[in-house]
Parts: C-alpha cells; sequence; structure tokens
C-alpha cells in the first residue's frame, strides 16, 4: 500500500509537469507532440519524445514485429475475452498489444527503458488507464485473427477486406480497407482503435487517441454490421 501510494505521487507529479510544460496554443493535432504520449517534459527522457519506446540501434526483438522497441515487456499472463457467442479464438496479447500492456496493465513503469532498464522504476499507470490491471476478460477482445472467414462466421462483422474506412482528421487521414488501416497482420489489437501517436485520430483534442469518433458509436459500427 506505502509503495501504490509513493507510485501515485511519484506519477501525479510526472502528469503535473508535462501540463506545466505546455504553452499556451500549443499544437496537439495530428502529432505525438504534446499528447498523451508526450513525456518530454519528463526529467528520465531528457526532453526527447520517442526514446521512451524506441531506440535506432540494440532494439529489444522479443516482441515479434516490434518496432525497434526500447521498453521493458510485460510478462503478465492475461485472463483473456471469452462469451459464448465469441467467434474468434483470441490468444495471449501479442504484436502492438503487448507493447501497450508493457505500461498499461501497471506491472511496468513509463519509465523503465533503455535495455538496462536503469532510468527509473517510478511511475506506473494506475486506475482506469491501468486497462489491463485487472484482466482483459472484461475488455474489448484483442490479439486475434480478424478475416473474411470469421466475418461470415459470425454474420453482422464486416468482411476487413472489402469495408473501407477513413481514420484521422484534418490534413492526416488515411482511406483503406479495415485490414489495412486498423488491423496489423490481420489481427485486432488495441492499436485497431486507438492510434499511439495520436496522427491519425478523429479530432484535434478530447480523442482519446481513436481513429474513429465513438459519437453514434461510429467506430463500433465501422466493423460491427449491426
Ligand atoms: C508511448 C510509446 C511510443 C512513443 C513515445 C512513440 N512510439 Fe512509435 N510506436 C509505438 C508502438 C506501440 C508502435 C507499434 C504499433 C503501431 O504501429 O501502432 C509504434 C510504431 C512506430 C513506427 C512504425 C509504424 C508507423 O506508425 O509508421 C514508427 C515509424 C514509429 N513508431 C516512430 C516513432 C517516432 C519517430 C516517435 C517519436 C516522435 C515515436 N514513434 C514515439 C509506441 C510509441
Ligand atoms: C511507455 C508507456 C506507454 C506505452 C508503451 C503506451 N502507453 Fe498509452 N499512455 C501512457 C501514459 C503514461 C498515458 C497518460 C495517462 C494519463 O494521462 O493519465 C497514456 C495514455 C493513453 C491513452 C489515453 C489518451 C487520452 O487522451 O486520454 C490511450 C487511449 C492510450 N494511452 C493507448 C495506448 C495504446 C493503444 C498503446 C499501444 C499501441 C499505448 N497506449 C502504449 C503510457 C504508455
Ligand atoms: C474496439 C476498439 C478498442 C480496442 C481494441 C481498444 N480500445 Fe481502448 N478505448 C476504446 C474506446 C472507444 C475508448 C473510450 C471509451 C472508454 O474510455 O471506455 C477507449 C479508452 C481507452 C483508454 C482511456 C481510458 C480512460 O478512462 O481514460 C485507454 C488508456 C485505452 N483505451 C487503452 C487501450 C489498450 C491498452 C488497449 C489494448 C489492450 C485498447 N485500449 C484496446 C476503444 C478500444
Ligand atoms: C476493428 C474492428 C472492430 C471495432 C472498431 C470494434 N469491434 Fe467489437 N469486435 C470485433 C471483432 C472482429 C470481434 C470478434 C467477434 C466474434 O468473434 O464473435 C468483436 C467482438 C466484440 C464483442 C464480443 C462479442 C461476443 O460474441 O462476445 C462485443 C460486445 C463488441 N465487439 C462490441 C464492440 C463495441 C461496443 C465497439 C465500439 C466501442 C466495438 N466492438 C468496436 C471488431 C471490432
Amino acid at each position: 500500500m506505502k509503495s501504490l501510494a509513493l507510485n501515485l505521487k511519484l506519477y501525479l507529479a510526472g502528469a503535473v509537469l508535462t501540463i506545466s510544460g505546455l504553452t499556451a496554443g500549443q499544437v496537439w493535432a495530428e502529432t505525438i507532440t504534446g499528447s498523451a504520449h508526450d513525456f518530454s517534459g519528463r526529467t528520465y527522457t531528457g526532453g526527447q519524445i520517442c526514446v521512451t519506446c524506441h531506440t535506432p540501434h540494440r532494439s529489444d526483438v522479443s516482441v515479434t514485429d516490434a518496432p525497434l522497441w526500447n521498453h521493458e515487456n510485460t510478462v503478465e499472463v492475461y485472463t483473456v475475452y471469452d462469451s459464448p457467442s465469441l467467434d474468434a479464438t483470441v490468444s495471449q496479447p501479442g504484436g502492438a498489444s503487448k507493447l501497450c500492456l508493457s505500461c498499461h496493465d501497471g506491472s511496468i513503469a513509463v519509465d523503465s527503458f533503455g535495455g538496462t532498464q536503469s532510468a527509473g522504476n517510478t511511475e506506473f499507470l494506475i486506475g482506469p488507464k491501468a486497462v489491463g490491471a485487472d484482466g482483459l476478460n472484461n475488455d474489448h477482445p484483442i490479439s486475434f485473427t480478424y478475416d473474411s472467414t470469421l466475418a461470415s462466421t459470425d454474420g453482422a462483422l464486416f468482411d476487413p477486406s472489402v469495408k473501407t474506412v477513413t481514420i484521422g482528421s484534418g490534413a492526416k487521414t488515411k482511406t483503406g480497407t479495415i485490414a489495412e488501416v486498423m488491423l496489423s497482420n490481420g489481427n485486432l489489437q488495441c492499436s485497431s482503435c486507438h492510434d499511439v501517436h495520436n496522427n491519425f485520430t478523429y479530432a484535434q483534442t478530447g480523442s482519446r487517441l481513436l481513429k474513429v469518433t465513438d459519437a453514434g458509436s461510429a467506430i463500433c459500427l465501422t466493423c460491427h454490421d449491426k
């Protein structure tokens, strides 16, 4: 309990630093700068943005398809989503989802990066932002193949290789099939709904990094033919 309180205090201290690091009129649109994933205001990044997650050299290749990864990875084993009507075969999180959960399950510190993880071990996600902390059985399923076969088995899903969608807003938009702009190697991951870099998000502020708006549940109706 004591360490939880300490983590919370340090985490909040970090958050305050970021907020005070913003200047009036700072651009939030279509860029990671100033977004929830801009940790350049924290002392442990030395003013850098990408370093918490990426490195140009000697990256961690233990997660398949990890992009020049620099962050310590979670080793949690989760209870995954299941239900009597679920058709998909959901596995333990891999790919981008595993990378997200390496901060968003609350088990690994945001400032645990750089190979030796010597940068620090102080800032842990807690509360609603730690989506994986209480297992994944109460979250939208992730890390499974979403293809034409699944769509026809389910009967009320769009075929991801046929249905087109536009993600983003303003100067940065991308149009393609669900498979092209939302899936990763044919898999549904956290990054299907969220853009970690705040590039292709539906609004300039307050989008919660969502690629498509949730107004009218548009994001849900992108894939679900309900
Ligand atoms: C909070 C962690 C985080 C930060 C900070 C971050 N990235 Fe990423 N990046 C990811 C994750 C996770 C992926 C893989 C998932 C994806 O592509 O959506 C990724 C993928 C990428 C890719 C390959 C896919 C693509 O989007 O083109 C590039 C290039 C990239 N990042 C560049 C950068 C650069 C440059 C910065 C700094 C300006 C940066 N990232 C900051 C987490 C991060
Ligand atoms: C290096 C740690 C780290 C990684 C990796 C990471 N995040 Fe985050 N994420 C954070 C932190 C810290 C916050 C800010 C929490 C806060 O402000 O309370 C955050 C915030 C968010 C938010 C809320 C944004 C908002 O505007 O409210 C979303 C959504 C999110 N992350 C999704 C993702 C997804 C999806 C991935 C993987 C593709 C990912 N994150 C990878 C640390 C990380
Ligand atoms: C099917 C789409 C979808 C997937 C997949 C998805 N999310 Fe989300 N996420 C949303 C929506 C919609 C919201 C906003 C509504 C809400 O907060 O419940 C959200 C909210 C969030 C928030 C902000 C929570 C808050 O209360 O501030 C975080 C953090 C987040 N997601 C992280 C993740 C991570 C990590 C994964 C993968 C383990 C993931 N999401 C997978 C759709 C998705
Ligand atoms: C990128 C595509 C995509 C998006 C966006 C998406 N879903 Fe899904 N969702 C799926 C797929 C594919 C499944 C797996 C369906 C199956 O196998 O039965 C699924 C599963 C589900 C399930 C579980 C179904 C069951 O039988 O247990 C629910 C409920 C659900 N989604 C609701 C939502 C809601 C609500 C949203 C919006 C917040 C949303 N989805 C956004 C693709 C998506």
